[in-house]
């Protein structure tokens, strides 16, 4: 593989994406794919910090700032780490990027949806995802996935989690393109085979 492909990984907290991801990771480096997986908030050094802020503080945080915490976190993750693998050719596998900021901080807190679109435009410098995979889940499951330990986020409630979900089927219908949404209540085996028939339509697109 000589091009480079930045595949995204969304959905609700407890969709069971980091599952996937690495599922999808084991199988891509057996068949000798050069693979990079990261993640968001929080790859590593600064974004670490910015991660611990955002999920474990305690105090007031207002929904602005929020959302410029986890954009600051995409700006410094997109410079560092997502855009030089890659133009290195490297297949980016990331957990959570842009969508999510428009589902949580958009559809799930109501700030201004156009505004978080611009906003992900900027922190991003206009890079998108080649390939994002929502895995859809009703809000129910998710919270009862995550349990009773939740963080910052996970705090949030129910309706919170409804229009979570609403949110990101509504910018999925927005770009059927580039994002495609999974069943994410199937069992782990089922969702795994689906993501592998998506990418691997993704990479003979790309051959062809
Ligand atoms: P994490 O523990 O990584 O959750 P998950 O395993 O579900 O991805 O926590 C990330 C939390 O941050 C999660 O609740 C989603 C939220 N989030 C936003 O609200 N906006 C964003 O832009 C990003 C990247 C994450």
């Amino acid at each position: 593989m000589t091009q480079g492909l930045f595949i995204t990984f969304e959905g609700a907290d407890g969709c069971g994406k980091t599952t996937q991801l690495k599922l999808l990771a084991e199988y891509l480096q057996k068949n000798g794919v050069d693979v990079l997986v990261t993640r968001e908030p929080g790859a590593k050094g600064l974004g670490e910090k910015l991660r611990d802020i955002l999920l474990n503080y305690d105090g007031v945080v207002s929904d602005r700032c929020e959302a410029f915490l986890f954009l600051a976190d995409r700006a410094q993750h997109i410079d560092t780490i997502v855009a030089p693998a890659v133009d290195a050719g490297k297949v980016v596998l990331c957990d959570r990027h842009i969508d999510s900021t428009a589902a949580y901080q958009g559809y799930g807190r109501g700030q201004d949806i156009v505004q978080i679109n611009n906003l992900n435009m900027i922190a991003t410098g206009g890079r998108k995802p080649d390939l994002t995979i929502v895995f859809d889940i009703d809000a129910e499951t998710s919270l009862a996935r995550v349990g009773s330990a939740k963080d910052r986020m996970e705090s949030s409630g129910i309706e919170f989690f409804n229009r979570v979900r609403d949110g990101y089927l509504k910018i999925a219908a927005l770009e059927p393109n580039r994002i495609k949404v999974l069943d994410a209540t199937k069992s782990i085996d089922e969702v795994q085979q689906d993501v592998i028939e998506l990418i691997n339509t993704k990479l003979c697109a790309l051959k062809s």
